[in-house]
């Protein structure tokens, strides 16, 4: 899976007791297709057993500065990014002054891959001023972190000083291999999910939308090192670890956030569906069933959040990607919206499919473009969509943005 396949990671392990969530962290990388070198220092091997990290790595881990006497050189240099999880207070403070008196600490020393430190310790050790200077040097020398979070500690205290889930450290690693993008750096805003349109204070119109193909947009965009804002409507599924969320109910407030976000964008994705009607007036009261026979509704038409926000996005040369679903004449309408609403990138879904479109994992879509171009992808998994999307958007941005 990308930016994992063929990658080569080194899973460096040291001696937290939640030495036991990287052996998590070793298999994922493993079934997301990464080449992964094991290295533990003493104390690791105290918490969990060499064997389990060998036998799921398929190679002998790497323990001791003598047993190869290049490996201190060689591991942090072949590697396409290093991953030390737990980072232990001891290594984090070894990193940050230089010390190499290990084969954990030698070969970060010697490191050209970049580095991804997941700090796990407990709370006074994390907020001792010490820890906080060399987490201060650390993040100075660019290395990455990510966590601790706050909660539930081994030794029955809480607070912050866990070690990060696996799946979050995951997605901070693909960060670090995907360092070559030309989004690096730059502000990608995405809409995702539906938007409600109220009938009283406790009834609405609202779609099927999941929010899933703006939150793969938004993964994937993050991944390539972008800033990502996503503004989304009401969904009950997990937002991207690393976006900044801004939730949103109505169409109204999805542009008033929207207009908020694009000054400095270089990208809008727009994959939220925004309902096109609203109630005339909503009720102030709840609409009762003894009220009358039957119930008249006027709906009038919402705000069309890409007209509405053409001028800020040429203002800004900010790339729009916009998604339209189509039951006739789906390319030539897609064109027209493409060149009417300052579009650069339509994803055309088609409409009535059942593994296409609303509230499923996949996703079938031709891409139709500005330049003419035009390419049918085949039904894909939502979070691979994104990336062909954002792939394409990285060739027209090209130098553009860089
Ligand atoms: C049971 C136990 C649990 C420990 N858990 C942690 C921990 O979560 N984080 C930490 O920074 N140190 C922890 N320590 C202390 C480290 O193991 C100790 O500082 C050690 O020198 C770290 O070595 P290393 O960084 O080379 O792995 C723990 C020690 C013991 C005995």
């Amino acid at each position: 899976m990308r930016p994992f396949d063929g990658r080569r990671v080194l899973l460096v392990v040291t001696g937290g007791i939640s030495a036991y969530k990287s052996v998590v962290v070793l298999r994922r990388l493993i079934e997301y297709g990464a080449d992964v070198e094991v290295l533990m220092t003493e104390a690791a091997e105290q918490m969990v057993g060499a064997v389990t990290f060998g036998a799921l790595s398929g190679r002998p881990v790497h323990r001791g500065l003598w047993e190869q006497p290049l490996a201190h050189i060689e591991l942090g240099r072949d590697a396409d990014a290093i991953v030390v999880a737990p980072a232990t207070a001891n290594i984090l403070a070894k990193l940050a002054t230089g010390l190499a008196d290990d084969l954990a600490s030698a070969t970060l020393l010697a490191a050209a891959a970049p580095i991804l430190v997941a700090p796990a310790m407990n709370t006074r050790m994390w907020e001792n001023p010490a820890t906080q200077a060399n987490i201060e040097a650390l993040t100075a020398a660019g290395i990455a972190r990510v966590g601790p979070a706050s909660g539930p500690l081994a030794e029955g205290e809480s607070g912050p000083g866990r070690m990060e889930e696996p799946e979050t450290i995951l997605t901070h690693v693909g960060r670090l291999l995907e360092r070559e993008s030309v989004l690096l750096g730059h502000k990608v805003v995405v809409t995702a999910g539906p938007t409600l349109a109220p009938l009283d204070p406790v009834r609405f119109l609202g779609n099927r939308s999941s929010g899933r193909m703006g939150f793969a947009l938004a993964a994937s965009a993050w991944r390539r090192g972008a800033e990502v804002v996503v503004v989304c409507g009401p969904t009950s599924v997990d937002p991207p670890v690393g976006p900044r969320v801004v939730r949103v109910e109505r169409a109204d407030e999805m542009l008033e956030a929207l207009r908020a976000e694009l000054d400095g964008a270089a990208v809008l994705a727009m994959a939220a569906a925004v309902a096109d009607f609203r109630a005339g007036s909503p009720s102030d009261g709840k609409l009762k069933k003894d009220d009358g026979p039957g119930l008249d509704l006027k709906l009038e038409t919402g705000p069309d959040l890409l007209v509405e926000t053409l001028e800020q996005r040429r203002a800004n040369s900010v790339f729009t990607l916009g998604f339209a679903l189509e039951t006739e004449d789906g390319e030539a309408n897609a064109r027209r919206k493409l060149r009417d609403k300052g579009m650069d990138m339509v994803a055309l879904n088609p409409a009535g499919e059942p593994d296409a479109g609303f509230d499923v994992d996949t996703n079938r879509v031709t891409i139709i473009e500005s330049n003419d171009l035009t390419e049918e992808l085949p039904l894909l998994a939502k979070h691979e969509v994104a990336d062909r999307l954002l792939d394409r958007i990285e060739e027209r941005l090209g130098g553009a943005t860089g």
